[in-house]
């Protein structure tokens, strides 16, 4: 059989151009939406009475049929095919003959590739969210274990404050939890339906788009027909919104990285989620989490490409807009693996609390709180900061704390040391001193888990929500 729209040519396409033109190599992935959205559309067809009763019967069921064939491997797809859309039809017509050519009726590749891919953007994200709700979990988990196990609190790579381990943790949640709220606001406005955009003006036939998008369990039928299939906005968004939350994975991931050095010491990362060295035999290298530190560079690229394929393009379609499948797929199964493992990885993870307690004390890391204290004496904040300053000074003369420090060192420091005694300056009187709302102190952290605790059920229960309408005879929402 020659292309499906050959019927004005008179040559071949060259076969160098024909595996160039074709985007089937990635775009079967879509074979699931593109036989729901098949479905979709014919069963309206017949409900208008744009083809008859039989004949949606029949191409439903051929169709049901292509579906199982290709989930069993009993479909070969080939360059020739140009791309899934028309491998269907082609199955289609070879099974039930006239009939299946009357199922592309009314539309056109260019909106049923895009109404393809918003079902599996929608399907896909859908997944992402729950991987990502899965992570908050096991954050929260981590931080409610931890709400009272200090380590230090970090400023340009130096010891700054005390804080708690939960406190570090809440902190990635927070981050993740934009995350969460950045693709759920995306997916909010793709979910719109392309079908029956035709190829960019709209159809003459008496089609139902509310119809087909009330099939789908879109939200609505996208407004215009032009924008509908020349709009890939929702990809950049998605793509956006992936590189920031990857920046996120990588964030921590370095984390893990240098707390599991040797100078560091703060985590055991589970054997589970290391690799040993070829040559060296002690080696237990954190490959895990450089992998994940590293696979944002490909989702910044996914975005920056598709970026660079909108630019300049004219209304309405162009084929440049076939690059938008690579960049999304990569993109969706990068986010959606690297925060499976991230949360799995945190919860294998054991935090060393003598190796942390080792280092605690190092770098005057309660200077602030000494400082905040002589305020509290009377003191104002910029002298106290400079008396602190001299503290520290003599301190390190001798290596010695600032709770270590003589009371004739303090008087020559200042007079008014000689009537008045040193606070507390462990680190856990300063971590629970600091109870300020977002602080690190172990009862306000124990506020921000509730919080995060309550907003993630209450977004769970969101995302796995049922579609808003029944799916009737569409099948299987999973896609491959
Ligand atoms: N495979 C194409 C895509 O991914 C189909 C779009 C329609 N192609 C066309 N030449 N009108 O977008």
């Amino acid at each position: 059989m020659g292309n499906l729209w050959g019927g004005r040519f008179e040559k071949e396409m060259d076969a160098i151009v024909e595996e160039f033109n074709a985007s089937i190599s990635f775009d079967k992935r879509l074979y699931n939406c593109d036989i729901d959205a098949s479905i979709a559309h014919v069963t309206m067809l017949g409900e208008q009475g744009i083809v008859t009763a039989e004949e949606r019967a029949s191409i439903v069921s051929a169709l049901e049929g292509i579906r199982e064939d290709i989930a069993n491997g009993g479909l070969a797809f080939t360059a020739k095919q140009e791309d899934i859309h028309m491998a269907i039809e082609e199955a289609l017509i070879a099974r039930i003959g006239p009939t299946g050519k009357k199922m592309h009726t009314a539309r056109s590749r260019n909106d049923q590739s895009q109404v393809d891919v918003r079902l599996y953007f929608m399907r896909e994200t859908k997944k992402i969210l729950e991987a990502l709700t899965d992570l908050e979990r096991a954050l929260l988990e981590k931080a409610a274990d931890n709400r009272d196990e200090l380590m230090a609190g970090f400023t340009h790579m130096q010891h700054a404050q005390p804080v708690s381990i939960g406190f570090h943790m809440m902190a990635y949640f927070q981050m993740f939890r934009r995350d969460i709220e950045r693709l759920m606001d995306a997916r909010r406005r793709a979910d719109k339906n392309p079908l029956g955009s035709g190829a960019l003006a709209g159809t003459s036939f008496n089609i139902d788009r509310h119809r087909t998008s009330e099939l789908l369990g879109f939200d609505a039928p996208a407004e215009n027909a032009m924008d509908a299939v020349s709009d890939r906005d929702y990809i950049i968004e998605f793509l956006s919104a992936a590189s920031i939350s990857m920046m996120h994975v990588s964030r921590f991931a370095e984390e893990f990285v240098y707390w599991s050095s040797q100078e560091f010491g703060y985590i055991s990362i589970d054997d589970s989620f290391c690799t040993g060295s070829s040559m060296m035999p002690q080696k237990k290298n954190p490959d895990i989490a450089e992998l994940l530190r590293g696979k944002v560079g490909r989702v910044y690229g996914d975005l920056m490409g598709m970026l660079t394929v909108m630019k300049g393009t004219p209304l309405s379609f162009n084929k440049d807009f076939q690059e938008d499948k690579e960049p999304l797929f990569d993109a969706a199964d990068t986010w959606r693996t690297s925060v499976s493992i991230l949360a799995a990885m945190i919860k294998k993870t054991r935090f060393n609390p003598d190796a942390i307690q080792r280092h605690l004390s190092k770098g005057f890391p309660n200077a602030t709180d000494m400082a905040d204290y002589l305020v509290r004496q009377g003191i104002p904040f910029r002298e106290s900061h400079g008396i602190v300053g001299k503290m520290v000074k003599l301190c390190e003369r001798n290596s010695r704390g600032l709770a270590d420090l003589e009371p004739a060192d303090l008087v020559s420091i200042d007079p008014r040391f000689e009537s008045m005694p040193l606070p507390d300056l462990s680190m856990m009187g300063c971590v629970r001193a600091r109870t300020s709302f977002g602080g690190t102190a172990p009862t306000e952290v124990q506020r921000q888990i509730t919080a995060g605790a309550e907003w993630l059920s209450s977004t769970q229960n969101h995302i796995g929500a049922p579609p808003r309408t029944p799916r009737g005879d569409l099948g299987p929402l999973d896609p491959v």
